[in-house]
């Protein structure tokens, strides 16, 4: 369930630390990796030995230690989790949350992420309940920090109330239910094509386009991160490979055509490469050379149409065929022509004449084509698009169950 997730765990004081140490061995049962932050209060409960020798990962304890800013600044400790957990959370570090307080290690590391938080509160009952606690709570609540527990029940202080911490295994659960509610496309398969072709005139020359492969990346990345199974099949870009994807890297029309039909079966095939519509019938085995005689010809010959071989696979078709339409006039119009002669679902028509700087730009202007109707959607980034198409998605094949 937690297969590949990464945690970042930060133990601070109280006397439910020790169930921290439970807490590592019930995520990591369940295949995630854990790093331990341990603040100053957690040290006085649990060792750094004993909480890195159950993560058998370095426990991270001091904001100014040279030898750790070295490895791995303070920065990249908490971006490079895929969530960051505070258990126990004390009245104390749930009140720095609050205020932004950043004066150790745990509290930077809280400051400085980009990704979701969970707290275990655990704290005396009268601590749990004051006005100054709830107000934090309240703020926390409010910036999307998830919570679990606390629970009612008798405490070590000798109260009863509310102010337990959670158990081990309810923190465990409520972390695999997090990434489950996050990956809404868990357990489907997604195909995307990305950036140009190739093809070779001859050992040294090719024909290509200027595909960036911004926009199929993004795409992938984006199933990627909601859980998708994502097979990305490239032609040559520059784009760094993205996280999480299975990334096939491809040169020629032929080759890209292969490869999905290899990555088959998907729910969803997004086409977003720039295809090259034709090669050049024979390839030159051996560089050609100026004869003297005059320029070469070269003979072409019609590539296969990816999109519609997907779209028309027999027993394979994905459930949703999502192509591109790159047009410099009439661009719906040529887009919704282009939706039935290739039998796709679902195109995206994008105006790249000169001017638009939308081939290899940042940006892209969308008109979403399908049986439907057409969608248009405001210029945003090649990376908001990513988002809202992964969306889309995530909501059509939830309503095709
Ligand atoms: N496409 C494909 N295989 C090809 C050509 C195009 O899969 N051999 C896909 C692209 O990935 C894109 C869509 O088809 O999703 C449309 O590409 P586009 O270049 O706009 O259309 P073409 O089919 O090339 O038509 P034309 O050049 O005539 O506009």
């Amino acid at each position: 369930m937690l297969h590949g997730k990464r945690i970042l765990l930060i133990v601070s004081g109280g006397i439910a630390a020790y169930k921290s140490l439970e807490l590592v061995r019930r995520l990591r049962e369940r295949g995630a990796s854990v790093r331990c932050v341990l603040t100053r209060g957690g040290a006085q409960f649990v060792t750094p030995l004993s909480l890195s020798a159950l993560s058998e990962d370095k426990v991270y304890t001091d904001l100014f230690s040279l030898t750790d800013e070295a490895e791995m600044g303070h920065i990249q400790l908490s971006r490079d989790a895929d969530l960051l957990l505070v258990v126990p959370a004390s009245a104390d570090i749930l009140a720095k949350m609050a205020h932004g307080q950043a004066d150790d290690l745990a509290t930077t590391a809280l400051l400085a992420t980009d990704k979701d938080v969970m707290v275990a509160p655990a704290m005396n009952v009268r601590m749990w309940t004051h006005a100054a606690t709830q107000a934090n709570l309240a703020t926390l609540r409010e910036r999307g920090v998830h919570f679990v527990g606390p629970t009612e029940g008798d405490m070590a202080c000798g109260e009863f109330g509310p102010g337990r911490m959670a158990e081990p295994n309810d923190i465990a659960d409520a972390v695999s239910d997090f990434f489950e509610d996050s990956a809404p496309l868990s357990g489907r398969r997604a195909l995307v094509t990305s950036g140009p072709t190739h093809e070779a005139i001859d050992p040294v020359r090719y024909i290509a386009n200027r595909s960036s492969g911004k926009q199929g990346h993004a795409i992938a990345a984006a199933l990627a991160r909601r859980g998708a199974h994502t097979t990305l099949v490239a032609g040559p870009t520059n784009q760094p490979d993205p996280a999480g994807v299975n990334m096939i890297r491809v040169e020629s029309a032929r080759e890209m055509l292969a490869a999905c039909e290899k990555a088959l079966p998907a729910d969803v095939a997004v086409c977003a490469a720039a295809v090259a519509d034709w090669r050049v019938t024979t390839e030159a085995t051996e560089k050609m050379k100026k004869s003297g005689t005059g320029v070469p010809t070269l003979e072409m010959t019609e590539n296969p149409d990816i999109l519609a071989t997907l779209s028309a696979a027999a027993n394979t078709r994905p459930a949703l065929v999502i192509g591109f339409a790159a047009e410099t006039e009439n661009v719906v119009e040529y887009a919704q022509a282009k939706r039935s002669k290739k039998g796709c679902d679902w195109i995206l028509a994008n105006d790249v004449s000169p001017g638009t700087d939308t081939f290899g730009g940042t940006d892209n202007t969308i008109h979403l084509v399908s049986a439907d109707g057409i969608e248009d959607w405001p210029r945003m980034s090649k990376t908001d698009v990513a988002e809202r198409l992964a969306d889309r998605i995530t909501e059509q094949l939830g309503a095709g169950e």
